[in-house]
């Protein structure tokens, strides 16, 4: 029913993104789908995992086979999270609520960002429970700590400091596109006429403009530990690509890390986040769980990613797809796909749960 309200035909990401970009304004499609500089990271994101080639075993019973999986006392359904993306009423007047309610039909989690366009209290109503809440750092730090105690309130179980972007990456498409919000598009989160929309520079993003003024770019391992002190909530730090980084992110008390380089979008030529994450994995040894996120469009990406040692994986751009084609009935057609997917490549990789995602599954690489 879901495919038929989106398009019959669909089978796979790759599609919808063709579709979405037949139905997107350019100017949207150019801010969710592009990347910085020349958007060589963008690239291989994807390409990464392709490299990667998988050493399936055979002759084990996978008539049954569990997904599921715990993060900081959530229960989910599979290892595949929402990631943090602003402005999604772009894509569909439901917005943050639609896409909220599809990841909580999914038993999953959503991360739901700063720059949201509907209210932390109204995504977490939607969310039922399996929320995170992902916060930019203010210069006004007073902003930081109200947005940390309304999540808190809200019932949000975790708070991801992105910790990539103290500064804009050079995004030339929404340079070009002088990219801003349409006066119904605000970012709610934040009701004051100066931190809910963009001022209007020529020839720039207005985007990079808003974080040009706001973000704190001084921001430091000791200020994620004033977090950390902040809330009683775990703090993952998304955006780590090092060991020595993720080894700072331990000390500073993080329960968790996302290893990211934001899509493509911030320092481009930075490597695929695939191939950070064993770095990362090796530098944490297993002390508190580690996620990546980046160029995940398959099943087999994420038992990929799984095999490489992380216990979750989140998904950008094609929930983008699929909220902007139908709603919430969009996302959750981009989840059913990669529940299928991740249920066929468990079953023909001869493993019954994530726990059998283990090293020997990959191919050695030259
Ligand atoms: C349109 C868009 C908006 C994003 N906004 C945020 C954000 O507000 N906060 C954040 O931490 N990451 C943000 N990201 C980065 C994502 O959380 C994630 O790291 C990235 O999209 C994963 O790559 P993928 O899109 O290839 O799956 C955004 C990404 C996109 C595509």
């Amino acid at each position: 029913m879901r495919k038929a309200k989106v398009d019959p035909h669909v089978q796979c990401i790759a599609e919808l993104e063709a579709l979405a970009g037949e139905r997107l304004a350019k100017s949207v499609f150019d801010y969710y789908a592009g990347g910085a500089g020349d958007e060589l990271t963008l690239k291989d994101n994807v390409l990464a995992f392709d490299r990667i080639r998988l050493r399936p075993r055979m002759l084990v019973d996978v008539s049954d086979i569990d997904m599921s999986t715990n993060l900081f006392g959530c229960q989910i359904e599979m290892p595949i999270l929402v990631a943090p993306m602003a402005f999604q009423r772009l894509a569909h007047e439901e917005g943050e609520i639609g896409m909220a309610g599809a990841a909580a039909k999914h038993k999953t989690i959503m991360v739901a960002s700063t720059l949201s366009t509907c209210t932390l209290e109204e995504i977490a109503e939607s969310a039922k429970d399996r929320i995170w809440f992902q916060l930019y750092v203010y210069k006004d730090r007073d902003i930081t700590l109200e947005l940390v105690k309304r999540a808190e309130k809200a019932g949000y179980r975790a708070i991801v400091v992105t910790v990539d972007s103290p500064v804009l990456g050079r995004r030339l498409r929404d340079m070009h596109n002088q990219f801003q919000l349409p006066d119904h598009v605000k970012i709610s989160n934040l009701r004051d006429r100066f931190l809910e929309q963009f001022p209007v520079v020529d020839h720039q993003s207005g985007l990079a403009a808003y974080i040009a003024s706001l973000y704190d770019r001084s921001l430091s391992w000791k200020d994620l530990q004033w977090i950390v002190e902040l809330t009683e909530l775990p703090v993952l730090v998304k955006g780590v690509l090092r060991g020595d980084d993720a080894e700072s992110a331990l000390h500073a008390g993080a329960a968790g890390i996302v290893v990211s380089n934001h899509g493509g979008r911030q320092l481009d030529t930075t490597i695929a986040s695939i191939d950070a994450l064993s770095e990362v994995v090796q530098a944490v040894q297993g002390k508190i769980p580690v996620l990546v996120d980046g160029g995940i469009r398959r099943g087999t990406d994420v038992i990929k990613a799984l095999a490489i040692g992380a216990a979750a994986v989140l998904v950008g751009r094609p929930l983008l797809w699929g909220l902007s084609l139908g709603g919430a009935d969009g996302v959750e057609l981009v989840l059913d796909i990669f529940k299928d997917e991740l249920a066929n490549a468990m079953q023909l990789a001869g493993a019954a749960d994530i726990k059998a995602l283990t090293p020997d599954l990959l191919a050695a690489r030259s």
